[in-house]
């Protein structure tokens, strides 16, 4: 079928600037380590056009409507089916896809009525190719790696962005350099970096000292840089929202909450807020809220000690790998998000992400640790009165709950806290495998013992 042409079908590399998040300096090109010449801060993609000639509000919702009916590699990725907010292709072909995006929004009627907000919904970001987040923001940033001819793209990270990279590497025809830290990564998500064809180095360092040595890295050698520092990462990870107000008919939800790690994330998913005001796609922000771990709340104490205005790094430690990061490079990004939307953040403890990640799984949905933050927090934002009953909330859950077999393991074994220190609730949760004799009447007792247990 042939599609309406919008006046903004991406925006032309001539029509787009490198701003720098510190001092504004405006660049068309930007530096190997994606960091501003003149003060060394991280630089975003800036639309100074828009203020010219702004696109057409209702022309871009039918035309990203229309576009679900195409069959185009193009139009079949929930990301560059929003092109038209996106740094544009030189043709459709240029994109490095894998259909990513098009993620599913599900109703969460049991954790509604645990958190006591019945209009609770998710979404599953865990149900892209390479199952995680990441993979909204590596299309673009592959496929603009690819552009500058680099033979070579890395990434330091806890495992999912190299899984994803990793991929895209392979599906653009690029190298994929990986560092992550040793032992302290999910074998799953190892596992697709290897197998994806990725050079994957265990480095003997945490996440922060991984990014450091990557830092470095793009300043010595021909590699190109993937992590959330790039900011055409963040540009793909902007289609989140894109999608997800447009599941919801263009009704703004009054929350979205969102895992905190290296706070690319959070940023992405602000900046795309931002951007639907500023182009009236919707009228109203909603709150956008950010939850880390207790052991990794480098941003939780950011605020809470200095006001937001000097990053205070922590030491991380979590059973949440994917978040377990002490220095985050997007601190600054992240704060402003909070501050233009409202939105609160917050920390929660090693138990608290073991029942939310047990209640998100008993909805038959699932997701990995980190994402199960989400929930945790929104109890907390609900008991301090941040979130209302009535309101509308949307989790968005990062990774699939196959990314980290370990951790769900340990939690239904009983393995992963001291005796004891679990409540009721939690351990009411817990569904550990059992082994039997291959018996009927093995089978039969254990099935009737469950009927009355109501487990
Ligand atoms: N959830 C999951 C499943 C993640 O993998 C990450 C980050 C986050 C949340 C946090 O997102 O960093 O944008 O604030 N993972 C990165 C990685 C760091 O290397 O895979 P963020």
């Amino acid at each position: 079928m042939s599609l309406p042409s919008t006046s903004t079908p991406g925006v032309r590399q001539a029509d787009f600037r490198f701003r720098c998040i510190a001092c504004s300096d405006l660049n068309e090109r930007a530096s190997p380590d994606f960091r501003c010449v003149r003060c060394g801060d991280l630089l975003e993609i800036n639309y100074p056009q828009w203020k010219l000639s702004r696109p057409d509000a209702e022309k871009l919702k039918s035309t990203w409507r229309e576009r679900r009916f195409s069959h185009r590699a193009v139009d079949l990725s929930g990301v560059w089916r929003f092109r038209d907010l996106l740094p544009a292709l030189d043709g459709d072909d240029e994109a490095v896809t894998l259909s990513e995006g098009n993620t599913p929004l599900y109703e969460l009627p049991r954790c509604g009525r645990i958190t006591g907000v019945p209009r609770l919904l998710a979404k599953h970001q865990g149900m892209n190719p390479t199952a995680s987040f990441k993979d909204t923001g590596m299309t673009v940033a592959a496929t603009f790696a690819r552009r500058t001819g680099f033979r070579w793209v890395a990434c330091a990270s806890t495992g999912n962005t190299s899984a994803s990279m990793a991929a895209y590497a392979a599906r653009g025809g690029m190298r994929g350099l990986v560092l992550v830290p040793e032992g302290k990564i999910s074998w799953s998500k190892l596992s697709q970096a290897l197998d994806y064809g990725a050079v994957t180095c265990q480095l003997r360092t945490d996440f922060d000292g991984c990014l450091r040595l990557l830092q470095q890295l793009v300043l010595e050698a021909p590699v190109y840089q993937l992590n959330s520092i790039n900011p055409f990462r963040l540009e793909g990870q902007k289609t989140v929202a894109f999608e997800l107000l447009e599941q919801l008919d263009w009704r703004e939800p009054d929350h979205i909450i969102v895992p905190g790690g290296n706070l690319g994330n959070s940023s992405a998913i602000g900046k795309a807020l931002l951007e639907m005001r500023e182009l009236g796609l919707v009228s109203r922000l909603p709150r956008l809220s950010v939850i880390q771990a207790e052991g990794a709340n480098a941003l939780v104490r950011t605020l809470r000690e200095a006001g937001g205005k000097r990053l205070v790094t922590v030491s991380a430690e979590t059973r949440a790998t994917a978040i377990r990061i002490g220095n985050p490079a997007s601190w600054k990004k992240a704060v402003h998000v909070l501050e233009s939307t409202g939105g609160a953040c917050d920390e929660v403890s090693e138990i608290e992400i073991a029942q939310a990640k047990a209640e998100i799984g008993a909805e038959g949905i699932g997701c990995e640790p980190a994402s199960a933050v989400t929930l945790a927090g929104l109890k907390k934002l609900v008991k301090q009165g941040f979130v209302k009953p009535e309101e509308t909330v949307v989790l968005v859950l990062t990774g699939n709950v196959l990314k980290d077999p370990d951790f769900t393991i340990d939690f239904h074994r009983g393995d992963m806290f001291r005796p004891g220190t679990e409540s009721a609730a939690l351990s009411a949760l817990r569904h550990p495998p059992i082994v039997l004799d291959a018996t009927l009447d093995a089978v039969t007792r254990t099935l009737e013992q469950a009927e009355k247990s109501g487990s």
